[in-house]
C-alpha cells in the first residue's frame, strides 16, 4: 500500500506497468545501454478521489534543455490555445494594466495573443529549449519550475496576476500543495485561474491507458480538483469539456465566493457521481479493459508481422512509449515511427527502440498499415492523410478499442 501524494491517505495501485523508460526520452543508439527505467504504476485515493502515479519520476529527468515537445507542432492545438487566450483577453479590463501568467508556457503559443496587443505577461517554463523558442517570438519567459517560492518572487517583482493560465501542465506537478499555495499568492483577489488537463472521465471511458506516463502525475476529475483547491480557499466556478488531448476538462477557478458558479459545475458533479468516478470500482473495471486492449493489440500486430505486412507508427507521442513498452511491441512489428518534430527524427523511441523518421519518409513509401499513436490529433491527421487512404493504406487504432479501419 502506498500513500496519496496529496492527502497522505492509503492508495491501492490498479495499473502496474512495471519498469518504463522516460516517456519523452527519445535517444540515440549509443544511449541504449544506459537508458534508465522507473516503475510506472497508477492508483486511486478514495479520500481525495484522485487518480495518480504511485512513484513520480523527479521532474528534472523529464523537463530540461532538450524537451522534445513543442506546442506549435500541432496546428489544431495552436488554434485551440489562441481561442482560449481570446476568451480570457476579452474579459480583461484594459485600463487596469492587466497581468497574465502562464504556467508551463512551452514555446509561447498561448501567450502570443496577449503579447501582440501589449498586455503584460509572463511565461514560466522550466524546459530551456522550448523557453528559447518562446523568447525568440517575443514572449517574456522565466526558465523555472513554478512553486510557492517562485510565486512570491513574481508577485513581489511584477505584482499579482489578473489571470493565471495553465494547459496540460498541472497534471505534471507532483507537489500540488505548493502549486495551490503559489496560486493563492499570485492571484489577485478577483483574479481567475483557467487550467486544462486530460480528464479522468475520458481516460476511463475510452480505456486510454496511454495517458498514463511519467509526466502525468495526476488524472483530474471535478471531484479531485475541487477537494484539492478547497484547502486554499479556491473553488471551481465553471467546468467545460474540451475535445483536445483525447478529452480534457477546462476548469475556471476563483477565490471562494468571488464569482457566480455556473450550472456546468453541478451538472458535471452529478455526471461524475453517476459514473462512479469517485469510487475505486471504476478504476478496477478500467484495469480489466486495459488488459484486454493490450492483448488485442499484441494479437493484431503479431498476426500482421507473421503475414509480413508493413506497419508504420504515426506520431512519436509520449503516449506511444506507454503502449510500446506495456504491450512489448518490438522493432520487427513496426518499421519506424513517423513524426514531424525535427528534434525526435533520427532518434529511437524510448525502451522499444523503434526508429523515428520524418513524415516525408511515410509519404514517400506508404505502408499497408499505420498505427495511430497520435490519436488525440486524429481529426487533423485524417484531414491531411487522404493520400495514405487512397494508396490503400489502413489505420490501426487502439482507442477506444483495437480496430482497423
Ligand atoms: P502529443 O500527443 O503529446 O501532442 O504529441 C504529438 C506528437 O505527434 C508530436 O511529436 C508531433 C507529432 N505529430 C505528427 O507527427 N504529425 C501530426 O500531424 C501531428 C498533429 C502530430
Ligand atoms: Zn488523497
Amino acid at each position: 500500500m502506498s500513500c496519496c501524494l496529496l492527502c497522505g491517505g492509503a492508495i491501492r495501485p490498479f495499473l502496474e506497468f512495471g519498469p518504463m523508460p522516460i516517456a519523452n526520452g527519445f535517444l540515440r543508439r549509443e544511449g541504449f545501454a544506459s537508458e534508465s527505467r522507473h516503475d510506472l504504476s497508477a492508483g486511486f485515493c478514495e479520500s481525495c478521489a484522485m487518480m495518480q502515479l504511485l512513484d513520480p519520476v523527479p521532474a528534472g529527468l523529464m523537463f530540461h534543455d532538450r524537451y522534445p515537445f513543442f506546442t506549435s507542432s500541432s496546428a489544431r492545438m495552436s488554434e485551440h490555445f489562441r481561442r482560449l487566450a481570446g476568451t480570457v483577453l476579452k474579459r480583461l479590463s484594459r485600463d487596469a494594466d492587466p497581468f497574465v501568467v502562464e504556467i508551463g508556457s512551452n514555446d509561447g503559443t498561448m501567450l502570443q495573443p496577449f503579447a501582440e496587443v501589449g498586455i503584460r505577461h509572463l511565461g514560466v517554463e522550466p524546459s530551456g529549449n522550448v523557453a528559447d523558442a518562446a523568447e525568440a517570438r517575443g514572449i517574456a519567459t522565466l526558465r523555472r519550475f513554478f512553486d510557492r517560492h517562485l510565486a512570491r518572487e513574481i508577485a513581489h517583482e511584477r505584482g499579482r496576476a489578473d489571470a493565471i493560465l495553465a494547459c496540460n501542465c498541472f497534471c505534471h506537478i507532483s507537489d500540488l500543495g505548493s502549486l495551490a499555495d503559489g496560486i493563492d499568492t499570485l492571484l489577485k483577489p478577483d483574479g481567475v485561474l483557467v487550467f486544462e488537463d486530460p480528464y479522468a472521465g475520458d481516460i476511463l471511458r475510452q480505456s486510454a491507458y496511454d495517458q498514463v506516463y511519467d509526466e502525468h502525475v495526476y488524472y483530474f476529475s471535478l471531484a479531485s480538483v475541487s477537494r484539492w483547491l478547497d484547502r486554499s480557499g479556491l473553488e471551481v466556478v465553471d467546468a467545460q469539456p474540451q475535445p483536445v488531448h483525447g478529452g480534457s476538462m477546462r476548469y475556471t477557478v476563483a477565490r471562494r465566493g468571488m464569482r457566480r458558479i455556473a450550472p456546468s459545475v453541478a451538472d458535471l458533479a452529478a455526471a461524475e457521481s453517476r459514473s462512479g468516478l469517485h469510487r475505486p470500482e471504476a478504476y478496477e473495471a478500467f484495469r480489466l479493459r486495459v488488459e484486454q486492449s493490450r492483448d488485442n493489440l499484441v494479437q493484431l500486430l503479431g498476426d500482421l508481422a507473421r503475414e509480413g505486412r508493413r506497419v508504420v507508427g504515426y506520431g512519436a507521442t509520449s503516449k506511444s512509449t506507454t503502449v510500446l513498452n506495456y504491450c512489448g511491441i518490438t522493432p520487427d512489428m513496426i518499421d519506424f515511427i513517423s513524426d514531424t518534430t525535427p528534434e525526435k527524427q533520427g532518434l529511437f523511441s524510448p525502451g522499444a527502440h523503434i526508429p523515428v523518421r520524418p513524415h516525408a519518409d511515410f509519404v514517400a513509401d506508404y505502408p499497408e498499415f499505420a498505427l495511430l499513436f497520435a490519436w488525440n490529433h486524429s481529426a487533423e491527421i485524417m484531414a491531411k492523410e487522404e493520400g495514405f487512404r487512397q494508396s490503400g493504406g489502413r489505420w490501426i487504432r487502439y482507442v477506444p478499442a483495437v480496430g482497423v479501419s
